[in-house]
């Protein structure tokens, strides 16, 4: 496996995320997809749990409701949709199989308004193409640099008794789209992402699917993990330690 060196270290500092081409093989991203399909084909999603995930701060609201699916997430695989993909009684209208969320983001944002720590900023995430992505569908788009000015808005758990499970502190600023630039990327290849660096990626507009597998990590020493974050660790399954 490969490292990374002092010039991509300094590259993260300065842009906000780094670029790791052909990181796994074509092998082991085929075993991820492979799970990944297994899980799916298998999962079975209560009617009312039919939850539609979006970064947009209405439509998440409304579609997440008080649902605690959401909220209890933390130590189980839950299923969130694409829009369109049920109707308005939760029957599925395309195969299931097609149906999930791409663990992607549509709408520009920042990862630490939905995973906050104390200190600010102690989250890397990792973005690993399980297939191409391209610009065409939908690979990741990023602002170098936006990462230092820190962020303008939190997700946290509402008050028990709020119709909604989840709220929005502070506002979504409105982002230039000119100063986005696309990070296409070929399958295996891993995207590190800061965890204020404001980064999107477009709908797919193609015929192809573009897998990808993402989660995050956290630095936890001297580290507070807000526990007014949606996402939250449970007795059955506390954050793994990578090292101690
Ligand atoms: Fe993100």
């Amino acid at each position: 496996m490969a490292s990374v060196t002092q010039h991509q270290i300094q590259k993260f500092r300065e842009d906000g995320f780094l670029v790791l081409e052909h990181f796994f093989t074509a092998e082991e991203c085929d075993s991820m997809r492979n799970q990944i399909q297994r899980i799916v084909s298998e999962m079975e999603v209560p009617p009312h749990c039919r939850t539609e995930f979006s970064t947009k701060e209405e439509e998440q609201l409304r579609a997440q409701g008080s649902s605690d699916y959401f909220l209890t997430s933390g130590d189980k695989i839950r299923f969130f949709f694409e829009k369109g993909v049920l109707d308005e009684r939760g029957n599925f209208l395309i195969p299931k199989e097609k149906s999930i969320s791409k663990i992607g983001h549509v709408t520009p944002h920042q990862d630490a308004t939905f995973l906050h720590t104390q200190p600010l900023g102690r989250i890397l995430g990792f973005w690993i193409a399980l297939e191409d992505a391209t610009r065409e569908n939908g690979c990741l788009w990023f602002i170098p640099g936006s990462h230092t000015s820190g962020i303008t808005r939190r997700m946290v758990r509402a008050a028990s008794g709020s119709s909604t499970c989840v709220e929005f502190v502070g506002s979504e600023p409105a982002y230039d789209n000119s100063q986005f630039i696309p990070l296409p990327i070929s399958k295996g290849g891993l995207i590190l992402i800061h965890g204020e660096v404001v980064h999107k990626s477009e709908l797919n507009s193609s015929g192809s699917s573009r897998h990808a597998f993402t989660f995050h990590v956290m630095e936890a020493k001297d580290t507070s993990w807000s526990k007014e974050n949606w996402l939250q660790p449970t007795p059955e399954l506390p954050f793994p330690s990578l090292y101690t």
